[in-house]
């Protein structure tokens, strides 16, 4: 426990959060205190790119050992990000008997187990609050107020840049490119953006909640992902004509003891309260036996978002190493019974697009070979008429599997009539 009230901080990062987190951090300094009794001190920053007047100043420093060997800085905030060195740095700070707060997404879904039980047989404390849906306190919320819940279902907006994007495609008509450019600009994407459009950075999060929401560590290598750099144009309009909008969710549904996790583009209906969240900001859906349905909302990119939570962090770890023992981690309990589904086995609807010629019989071709792998169909859409050119024909189906679907299209696919693959998504409701 720490007998003077003061809580020493050091930072390794300095880039769009790290630079936002030390100048809301020098701003906030005195209303913290006021609000905690607490002094939290800024002691070190490293940064391997620190120049000029900053390189001068005796706090900022280019090595990162002069934060992790300072025996008085008690609370280590990583805003590196990537795998190494920032991994490295974060087992020297527990090894030291450092707390650290993270921002580091990619980190803690490759390394969930590891890092928990790191901090838990350290006796030290590692937040991360900053890592998910920046200004949703989602890590708070599922770790503490809906303890008590088993949540059976989680959809999310996770990616800020995807959101951005499908937003200005979709209400503005601009080209994927156009739109990732903005993004980049305004700072929203990753130092590498193909993070953000492949769909991996939302599968990052999600891996993280489902230790939060589930007690089930999940490695992002194992769970479905599709971005949306290939996303057409003509989906995104053919999905308003069906009364639709196209978002990136982070999926997972909990059924007795099978869990089912991806991230993918996806159809919802336009009333859908998550249809409507636009730009870059992200949004989570939770369902679980006490609370019903909660859906939180809040920007989920940029440099001051991010820093809020990682300052949440840091006060309340502050608060904990100035009046009491760290508790164990509840993350270190796996649930081991729950197992994951397969992305074959999975049951929704889907939208399907055939590029085939505008022929008699076509139609049907096609309808018999969904007839026949069980596909039930909801509803179907030509706009255009070309006798001699193929042209878009979409379906959306009721509720399939996706083995079924899979191989319908396979089965279409190889038919002479598809001129080009069969472009598929999933819907939700
Ligand atoms: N690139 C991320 C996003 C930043 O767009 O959501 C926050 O994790």
């Amino acid at each position: 426990m720490k007998k003077n009230n003061s809580i020493g901080i050091g930072v390794i990062g300095c880039g769009t959060v790290g630079s936002r987190f030390i100048s809301h951090f020098k701003r906030k300094r005195a209303s913290v205190r006021e609000k905690t009794g607490i002094d939290f001190v800024l002691l070190k920053v490293a940064d391997r790119n620190m120049g000029g007047k900053k390189g001068r100043h005796p706090s900022y420093t280019r090595d990162p050992e002069e934060v992790l060997s300072d025996e008085n800085v008690d609370i280590v905030v990583e805003l590196i990000g990537g795998m190494e060195p920032a991994y490295s740095f974060i087992k020297k700070a527990f090894s030291r008997g450092k707390s650290v707060v993270t921002a580091n997404k990619a980190l803690l879904s490759g390394k969930n187990r590891e890092l928990f039980s790191l901090a838990s047989n350290g006796g030290v404390h590692l937040g991360f609050e900053a890592s998910v849906a920046s200004a949703i306190p989602i890590v708070k919320t599922l770790r503490e107020s809906f303890i008590g819940n088993n949540i059976t279902k989680v959809m999310a907006i996770l990616n800020g840049t995807t959101n951005y994007i499908l937003t200005r495609m979709s209400l503005h008509g601009e080209s994927f490119q156009e739109a990732l450019e903005k993004a980049g600009s305004l700072g929203y994407a990753e130092a590498n953006p193909t993070l953000d459009i492949e769909g991996l950075d939302t599968t990052h999060k999600l891996s993280i909640l489902s230790c939060l929401a589930f007690n089930k560590t999940v490695s992002w290598k194992n769970i479905f992902t599709a971005g949306i750099r290939n996303l057409d144009a003509i989906d995104i309009n053919f999905a308003r004509d069906f009364g639709y909008r196209i978002k990136l969710l982070a999926i997972a549904k909990k059924f007795k003891e099978n869990l089912e996790l991806r991230v993918h583009p996806t159809f919802l209906p336009v009333g859908h309260l998550l249809a409507n969240v636009e730009d870059v900001y992200n949004a989570v859906y939770m369902e679980g036996d006490m609370i019903g349905k909660s859906l939180m909302y809040g920007e989920g990119a940029g440099g001051s978002a991010a820093a809020s939570a990682a300052l949440a962090d840091v006060v309340d770890i502050g608060i904990k190493l100035a009046g009491q023992k760290p508790a164990g981690s509840p993350l270190l309990y796996e649930n081991e019974k729950i197992a994951i589904c397969s992305m074959s086995d999975i049951r929704t609807k889907y939208y399907l697009r055939f590029t085939v010629p505008d022929r008699p019989g076509t139609l049907a071709l096609i309808t018999d070979i969904l007839g026949k792998n069980g596909i039930s169909i909801a509803s179907v859409l030509q706009k255009e008429e070309n006798r001699n050119y193929a042209v878009p024909v979409v379906i959306m189906t009721h509720v399939a599997t996706e083995h079924s679907v899979q191989k319908a299209v396979r089965e279409i696919d190889s038919l002479s009539i598809a001129r080009l693959p069969t472009v598929l998504f999933r819907a939700e409701e």
